[in-house]
């Protein structure tokens, strides 16, 4: 999908991924001190903005100008002094080069592009890490698509735990998880199903 496509998602439904942090993120970001994070396809900034909450400095990322908009918009309503520790960038991750080891904290949620692409944008998150930063690859894994229930239905931007290896396999980083794990979602009939995704958290080394 394009800008254009995603801005006409987000323009038709307000906060199509909920205004919580994704239960992943939030998991793995609890325990590490706050200090600068990127967040790559930031969206609507509700990662973003539970970091700055937390006190991490954020760049929140995303070629979407109505869910950047949404997201700057929410955060000086919700935590005005949260939202003064949030930088909103719009541009596209296929150019955009972040500043190299700059950030204690690269996330990357959802974003589902075909394989090269996504290695081309993770190898970039990579080199924004500073020694000791950790970069959290999370997103729909490919048993998603027979095994899980919502997310894209494009086996070509789904990928898996060690799909996200090898595209950092030469990056100085070490593995600290690499997994498929499982989140209950509910469905407007019939009993909550299991959503599949892949999740991988790496640390640069210090
Ligand atoms: C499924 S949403 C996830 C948003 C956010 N990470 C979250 O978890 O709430 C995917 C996001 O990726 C963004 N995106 C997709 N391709 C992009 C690209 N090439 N450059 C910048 N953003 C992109 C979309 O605009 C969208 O906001």
């Amino acid at each position: 999908m394009d800008s254009r496509a995603w801005d006409e998602r987000y323009a038709a439904k307000d906060l199509v991924w909920g205004g919580e942090p994704n239960g992943w993120v939030a998991r793995e970001v609890a325990e590490i001190t706050p200090g600068r994070a990127l967040d790559l396809a930031a969206g609507e900034g509700r990662n973003a903005l539970w970091l700055a909450a937390r006190g991490w400095r954020v760049t929140a990322v995303d070629f979407s100008r109505v869910a950047l908009e949404r997201g700057r918009r929410r955060a000086a309503e919700l935590a005005p002094q949260a939202a003064e520790r949030i930088r909103w960038v719009r541009t596209d991750l296929l150019a955009y080069e972040p500043q190299e080891a700059s950030y204690e904290l690269v996330v990357v949620a959802y974003l589902q592009l075909p394989g090269e692409e996504r290695s081309l944008v993770l190898r970039r998150a990579a080199t924004a890490l500073a020694a000791g930063g950790e970069l959290l690859v999370v997103g729909h894994d490919a048993a998603n698509l027979t095994d899980g229930t919502g997310g894209p239905q494009e086996a070509r931007v789904l990928f898996t735990a060690q799909d996200v290896l090898a595209d950092l396999a030469d990056a100085p980083l070490e593995t600290v998880r690499a997994e498929r794990v499982r989140r209950p979602v509910a469905r407007e009939s019939g009993p909550p199903k299991d959503a599949i995704d892949a999740l991988v958290r790496l640390r640069r080394a210090p």
